[in-house]
């Protein structure tokens, strides 16, 4: 066994946080033989149920796990954290868009993203899964001058899941058959599901559907998915979403060859503006996102890709008062 990874979690007394901490604790996320301490982080209105959260992971008597320190404290639940989970923050309601939560949410990632700057090691690997996560996820980086901006991601995971899942159903497919598929941009209704580079048992999917399909129900259907669980839940996703971080950060760690998406920082890439988190397709190896390169796109592509540039760039522009 080696040293525990610690990983901090906020709003971990949450919907997601309550399907996020068994996953890691269980080993699910860092594997069967990586202790961990986790660093628990919740609004002082909240300790009570993080307290019983607390018992219930006792409870489960997980070998892995080393520590639990609960806190309402930034400072406190970054201190030396490898890994900083960000869950804690208002999810939308039925009829909402998620940028509508950018006043409510935002500045919470101010503190956060200074709280990571001083106190987590200089390696930590963030996650934002508190929407907009794309743009909360930059108002965490720009306050954390000190981090490399690579070191900060937003979660498209669960976006991808679900246009790998939808894919699968609709071609009769298994799910380990579908590869390259991706998602561009933000986190939102905006977001492009491009199938251009995905390939079914290694033929182009764009061959085993139609283009009507493609563009008129399958897109839309994974940009509103979210709104459609809230529609019918009444509440946002939570398992599926704890699923996605557990995978994000899985990959992130210990690598993927196949072609997953992640919210990064960009480089300008594909002649996207630069300094914005947006979600590309990427490989990962040695802990190292890599943005795919020379990846074909069309008109139609390129259309979507710009839209999606624009919705991030006018959420930027919303918070430049955070960064
Ligand atoms: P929830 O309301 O059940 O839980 C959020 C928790 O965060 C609460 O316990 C709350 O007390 C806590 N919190 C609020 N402010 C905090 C702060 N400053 N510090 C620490 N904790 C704080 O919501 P949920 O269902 O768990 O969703 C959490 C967020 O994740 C929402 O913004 C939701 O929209 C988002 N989400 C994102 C994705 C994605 O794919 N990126 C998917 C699902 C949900
Ligand atoms: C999702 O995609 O399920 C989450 O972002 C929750 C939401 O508001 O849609």
């Amino acid at each position: 066994m080696s040293d525990p990874v610690r990983i901090a979690v906020t709003g971990a007394a949450g919907q997601i946080g309550y399907a996020l901490l068994f996953r890691i604790a269980s080993g699910a996320m860092l594997g069967n033989d990586q202790d961990i301490e986790l660093k628990l982080l919740e609004i002082s209105p909240a300790m009570d149920a993080l307290r019983g959260v607390v018992m219930e992971v006792e409870d489960c008597a997980f070998p892995l796990v080393k520590k639990v320190i609960t806190t309402d404290q930034p400072e406190v639940a970054f201190e030396g954290v490898d890994i900083a989970m960000l869950v804690g923050s208002r999810p939308r309601g039925p009829g909402m868009e998620r940028n509508d939560l950018l006043a409510a949410n935002g500045a919470i990632f101010t503190a956060q993203g200074k709280a990571l700057n001083d106190q987590a090691a200089k390696h930590v690997k963030v996650l934002v899964v508190g929407n907009p996560a794309n743009t909360n996820c930059l108002i965490a980086q720009h306050n954390a001058p000190d981090l490399d901006p690579a070191n900060f991601t937003a979660m498209t995971k669960l976006d991808h899941n679900r246009a790998v899942a939808q894919l699968s159903h609709k071609v009769q497919a298994a799910v380990g058959d579908i590869e390259g598929l991706a998602i561009w941009g933000n986190h939102s209704s905006t977001m492009f599901p491009d199938l251009l580079g995905a390939t079914i048992n290694s033929k182009p999917a764009l061959d085993a559907v139609s283009q009507a399909w493609y563009e008129e129900d399958y897109i839309p259907s994974i940009q509103q998915r979210g709104a459609a669980i809230i529609q019918a839940r009444g509440s946002s996703s939570a398992a599926s979403a704890a699923n996605a971080a557990v995978e994000h950060v899985r990959e992130w760690v210990s690598g993927s060859e196949r072609v997953t998406s992640m919210g990064v920082f960009s480089k300008g890439e594909y002649d996207t503006t630069d300094g914005l988190i947006f979600s590309y397709p990427v490989t990962v190896s040695n802990g190292v996102h890599k943005v795919v390169e020379n990846r074909e796109l069309n008109a139609f592509a390129q259309a979507k890709i710009k839209a999606t540039e624009a919705e991030l760039i006018e959420e930027r522009d919303t918070v430049a008062h955070l960064l």
